[in-house]
């Protein structure tokens, strides 16, 4: 299908049908691991926040749910080491076991510092679910649980995944246009 959005895209890496074939079976994986328990879901804004609602729809367990907000500074397609928190959880996760949910596990750092910031306060367990993992890019020690889809080493869009905040709403994940990046932000 041509639109504004998909005209950006070089080459679709997974498309629609696949994710979602992908998420089933994430979510019967999680709600086998989890059941008879009630896990609390951390879902990492904003990017997995579609992968996020698919997963937990896919999870037919009683469980609760939070977002966090973080950023990692760098520019556009890398990040730094630091990371920021813009919204934190709401609810107490001392003694919880919790699932945290991303879009990518590239270099490490957003997850490493959240594995770190939870343990810290005081959760009985985190499991790691990413939809994308790119080993290639990695600065720190962090392993996924659970992992969707492991990608090559190119910036990726889709399915939640921005580039200067667009194309999150793009159904598939994709590579774009070496033209795209370095555009400047339509937003
Ligand atoms: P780190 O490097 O901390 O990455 O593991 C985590 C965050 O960086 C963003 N990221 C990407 N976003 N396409 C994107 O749209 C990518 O290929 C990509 N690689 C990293 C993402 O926000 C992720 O949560
Ligand atoms: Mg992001």
């Amino acid at each position: 299908m041509k639109n504004e959005l998909t005209n950006d895209i070089l080459r679709v890496l997974y498309t629609e049908d696949e994710i979602k074939a992908r998420v089933e079976e994430l979510g019967a994986a999680l709600a086998a691991r989890f059941a008879g328990q009630r896990p609390l879901f951390v879902g990492i804004l904003k990017g997995s926040l579609i992968f996020l609602a698919d997963l937990i729809r896919a999870c037919p367990l009683l469980c609760d749910l939070e977002m966090m907000a973080v950023s990692s500074y760098g520019n556009a397609t890398s990040s730094s080491g630091r990371v920021r928190i813009n919204h934190d959880l709401q609810q107490d996760v001392r003694g919880r076991d919790l699932v945290v949910v991303e879009d990518i596990l590239d270099s490490g750092n957003t997850l490493a510092f959240l594995r770190d910031y939870l343990t810290a306060k005081g959760a009985a367990s985190i499991t790691i679910v990413t939809l994308l993992d790119k080993p290639s890019g990695r600065q720190k020690a962090v392993t996924a649980d659970y992992v969707g889809f492991t990608v090559p080493d190119e910036f990726v869009v889709g399915y939640g995944l921005d580039y200067a905040q667009l194309y999150r709403n793009l159904p598939c994940i994709g590579v774009l246009k070496p033209e795209v990046y370095g555009k400047p932000d339509k937003t």
